[in-house]
């Protein structure tokens, strides 16, 4: 008899499903058979029962309480299954609900030394970041930044424009040769792509507003808080657009973003602390403000550039540095679009100002609370002469642009776009410190691994 009801339970419990443990914390599943697996986050023995925290593959966490023999040899990271009775006990760690297990099955017992621990260096979280990503704040950005990305494409669906993909392995430069990384390409030399910019040009002829995101990659050299060799790129270009369009186009996106971020991922920017009012006092229009004016701004208050090896007064003439978009941006929460930079700071592509001889129409959008540029966009130069002498001017090989001038040669059209530093925009989203924390894997001039 004993046997026989041995043997039902068996069968029951090799039937019961799986849950995340997300689902079950609920009063609906109190002192039912549950069934999770995981890894031990935590582990506390005592003499007759162990405690073990256990999450999941979505970073789900809950208490277990289980028979201290069934555990003995278990070690932090080891991946488990524990099936018993769901029970709501205040004392439980982690939301009140705990598992009362009554089976335990171990699939594999982790190294007794899992690097991971609570005070660690940054240099080495990010050498073990394959490891690093299962702590609850690397779990948490990872989510946040896939619902930018869900929301983001969200929006240009619905909006009607098309989503195209475009070479990473190209032949010439976008943003000036200084940053280009190259490539042996059979016998040839390549580099890897820094925007899909004059790809997405060739597309609006066909295709009308475009968008793609993808990696593109600079080789920065310096060492900053927002600069990675390998990010990710949202850009889009349509025909027959102003530069109102396309201020109205950024703000309407980044808009739709923050609303749908803030409500679905909450709950994981109030466990990073980030400041969900602040983010939602995001309105429309942004501020605009013209170069000349923040030069203005950036004089007065004595920003300083480094020019080659000498530190000088910013002037006009001068690009934006981090400093300057820093002052400019922090005590802002909304963000601030730049325009009307001197053509010399902008890359060969951007159209002149037919009023303003010299000024590029262009715009920067700079996130507020100090975070500086997330995007650079604006009206492409449609004039193959004036493009052609920019191309030469720049020192660039007139012979790989061929393709893109001959899109001058037949039917050209008003055009503009804009591309988004996806990293920059989550790490202004999150409130973070340093863009690796944005990306899974960062790439730097000093790291290449995992
Ligand atoms: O300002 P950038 O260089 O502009 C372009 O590439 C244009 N062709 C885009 C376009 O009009 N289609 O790069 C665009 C954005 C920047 O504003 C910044 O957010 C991000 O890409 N970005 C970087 N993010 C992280 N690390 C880097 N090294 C970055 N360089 C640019
Ligand atoms: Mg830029």
């Amino acid at each position: 008899m004993y046997n026989i009801i041995i043997k039902i339970v068996c069968v029951v419990n090799t039937q019961l499903k799986y849950h995340r443990i997300s689902e079950i914390k609920k009063e609906e599943f109190l002192g039912k058979e549950i069934r999770i697996r995981g890894w031990v986050y935590r582990l506390r023995r005592q003499k007759d029962k162990a405690f073990i925290i256990m999450r999941d593959d979505r970073g789900g966490i809950i208490q277990c309480v289980v028979p201290s023999t069934t555990v003995q040899e278990l070690t932090i990271e080891s991946s488990l299954e524990v099936q018993g009775i769901l029970f709501k006990d205040e004392r439980a760690k982690e939301g009140g609900y705990e598992i009362r297990g009554n089976d335990v099955k171990i699939y594999s017992l982790a190294n007794n030394d899992f690097p991971i621990r609570e005070y660690q260096s940054t240099e080495l979280l990010l050498d073990y970041r394959h490891l690093t990503l299962r702590t609850r704040k690397m779990i948490t950005i990872a989510k946040i930044r896939a619902t930018v990305l869900e929301k983001l494409r969200n929006w240009f669906v619905e909006n009607d424009w098309i989503e195209v993909t475009t070479p990473t392995l190209v032949k010439s430069a976008v943003e000036g040769g200084s940053t280009l990384f190259p490539v042996k390409y059979f016998k040839d030399e390549a580099f890897l792509s820094q925007s899909a910019q004059l790809y997405l040009e060739a597309l609006i002829f066909s295709l009308g507003p475009v968008w793609t995101i993808g990696p593109s990659f600079r080789a920065e050299k310096s060492r900053t808080l927002r600069h990675l060799a390998e990010y990710l790129h949202l850009e889009a270009e349509a025909p027959w657009i102003t530069m109102n369009d396309l201020f109205s186009i950024q703000e309407k996106l980044l808009i739709h973003l923050i609303r749908h971020v803030t409500k679905d991922r909450n709950q994981e920017l109030i466990f990073l602390n980030r400041d969900i009012l602040t983010l939602n006092q995001m309105t429309e229009p942004f501020d605009k403000l013209s170069y000349s004016q923040a030069i203005d701004i950036l004089c007065s208050n004595d920003i300083n550039i480094q020019d080659g090896e000498v530190t000088r007064k910013i002037e006009w003439g001068d690009d934006l540095n981090i400093d300057s978009e820093k002052l400019l941006t922090k005590d802002r929460r909304n963000p601030v679009f730049v325009y009307g930079y001197p053509l010399q700071v902008k890359p060969f592509y951007v159209k002149e100002d037919p009023e303003r001889q010299g000024i590029a129409l262009t715009a920067d959008l700079l996130l507020p609370e100090g975070f500086g540029e997330v995007s650079s966009g604006g009206m492409r130069e449609e004039n193959i002469t004036l493009l052609k002498s920019r191309i030469k001017k720049e020192g660039l090989n007139m012979d790989s642009y061929s393709w893109y001038l001959d899109l001058r040669k037949y039917g050209s059209v008003p055009h503009g776009g804009f591309g988004i530093g996806i990293e920059r925009l989550v790490r202004w989203i999150i409130n973070l410190e340093d863009i690796k924390e944005c990306v899974l894997f960062p790439r730097t001039m000093a790291r290449l691994n995992p």
